[in-house]
């Protein structure tokens, strides 16, 4: 089931963190800030077990009709099940924007397949992007 992430669900989201991005995961206080945010969207999934996937998404600060996909997750033991085909989804449709956009780790193929899968296209590249030096892929999708 996908609902709407909070506060309460601060530890858990941290651990998601850590699993899923290592080097790149988000701080405390970036997650704090995402899950308190008005103009964040933040949806989650959860199992009888609890929480298994999160994604957040945010209006381009210039673009009004430009939404971002910041953050995407699914801890490993629930992955290649749609759970984040579904976040994605969700994420989209609460934006509601034409144009969607999102930045991806050029390493991540699972992740890259995903978003192709789901519209998105390469449209860009940002050289040494993430804290691990690694580059990041910009995507898009229209309509
Ligand atoms: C990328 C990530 C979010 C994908 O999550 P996921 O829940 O595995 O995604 P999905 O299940 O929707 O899709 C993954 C694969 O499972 C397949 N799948 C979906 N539902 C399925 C089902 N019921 N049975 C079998 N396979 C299924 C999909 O077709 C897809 O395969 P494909 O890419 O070969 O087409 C996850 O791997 C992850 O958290 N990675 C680490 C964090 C990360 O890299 N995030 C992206 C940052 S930009």
């Amino acid at each position: 089931m996908i609902s709407r992430a909070g506060f309460g669900d601060l530890s858990d989201i941290l651990r998601l963190e850590q699993v899923c991005f290592s080097d790149d995961a988000w701080s405390v206080l970036d997650v704090i800030w995402k899950l308190t945010s008005r103009s964040t969207i933040r949806c989650k999934a959860i199992t009888e077990a609890g929480l298994c996937g999160f994604a957040a998404a945010e209006f381009d600060r210039d673009k009004a009709n430009t939404g971002w996909i910041i953050t995407l997750g699914v801890f490993p033991q629930y992955r290649n099940q749609g759970i984040g085909t579904a976040l994605l989804r969700a994420c989209e449709s609460k934006l509601a924007t034409p144009q969607m956009r999102l930045c991806v780790n050029t390493n991540n193929s699972d992740a890259i397949h995903l978003y192709q899968r789901a519209g998105y296209a390469e449209v860009g590249l940002w050289p040494g992007y993430y804290a691990s030096g690694c580059d990041a892929l910009v995507m898009e999708k229209n309509g």
